[in-house]
């Protein structure tokens, strides 16, 4: 199977993903850039749509990672053995790697696959990054990942705004690992993205959307309302966590799945922190309406999410 690549300037593509692994972008030249590379069990399906555009592994220059999460660097350290490759990251993401801290990629929290990789170049707000030809600005954006970034090429008005922006729903808000001013921190992005000419953003998840305005009053009435009633933002961390657990691992055994989360420190405390450690009656609630909306189907024994990785 073909993975689409939308030449979205010349030599530079967009490939869609899923919610496992980040979307990517792809500039083709003599020397090649990548931007975000999936989760590392999918790396062979990366790997392949690298190729399909006829770019050779080991001959990439750089690559940008918009934050430090699982389905953005999931490539680095096996394009980094191959090419010698420069991996850049917002400073506060450099530090995370650079000081082994698995805690403030959400890694651990999560416990997610990840590899650390050599981190050679930390970006700050505001400095211009070449990919290929094109300049795009740096803009920080905390709020989902306190070293969160958007790239933006003010000529086209594109934006690659990664998990900072989406076009329907919104990336998941972890407070426990981002601080209790994370919201606002959200909020406060998504101002400075109202500011911005933008044609076409270009999500981590999900495709690409032209009605930007639209999509940010959408994200702030969103965050207004974790603000206003803060139960939702658990219930919307249960259920995206869950997908993404299910989509992990492929396929759990259900009779297994709630021993499997209380595993986890993720689960545990999101149900103290916003559900007074009702574990099973939350597990109960949130799979039934997961069932319900049919993003969770069973086969036999075994559960399995119908979310495109
Ligand atoms: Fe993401």
């Amino acid at each position: 199977m073909k993975t689409h690549a939308l030449e979205i300037m010349k030599d530079l593509f967009f490939i869609e993903r899923g919610y496992l692994n980040g979307n990517h972008f792809v500039y083709r030249g003599t020397k090649p850039v990548l931007i975000d590379t999936g989760y590392v069990r999918d790396f062979d399906r990366t790997a392949q749509v690298i190729a399909d555009l006829g770019i050779d592994l080991s001959r990439i220059q750089l690559i940008i990672s918009t934050h430090t999460h699982c389905d953005h660097i999931g490539g680095n350290k096996c394009i980094q053995e191959r090419s010698n490759c420069d991996i850049a990251l917002h400073q506060v993401g450099k530090h995370f790697i650079d000081t082994r801290d698995d805690w403030s990629t959400w890694w651990r929290y999560y416990s997610q696959d990840a590899d650390f990789f050599k981190c050679t170049v930390a970006l700050e707000d505001g400095d211009m990054v070449a990919v290929g030809p094109y300049e795009f600005q740096v803009i920080h954006t905390p709020g989902h990942a306190a070293d969160g970034i958007v790239l933006y090429h003010r000529d086209s008005g594109v934006l690659i705004s990664s998990d900072t922006l989406w076009e329907e729903d919104m990336a998941v808000m972890t407070l426990r690992v981002e601080g209790s001013r994370a919201l606002f921190f959200q909020l406060e992005s998504l101002d400075r993205l109202a500011d911005l000419e933008i044609t076409t953003a270009y999500p981590g998840h999900g495709r690409p959307f032209t009605d930007v305005k639209e999509a940010i009053s959408k994200a702030r009435r969103r965050v207004k309302g974790f603000l206003e009633h803060r139960e939702k933002i658990g219930d919307d961390l249960l259920k995206k966590i869950m997908i993404y657990t299910l989509l992990m691992h492929g396929s759990v055994d259900e009779a297994r799945f709630f021993d499997q989360l209380m595993g986890t420190f993720w689960f545990r405390e999101t149900v103290d922190m916003y559900f007074l450690g009702e574990y099973e009656a939350k597990y109960d609630e949130v799979m039934k309406g997961l069932f319900n909306r049919g993003l969770v189907r069973r086969r036999g024994s075994r559960i399995y999410s119908t979310v495109k990785p």
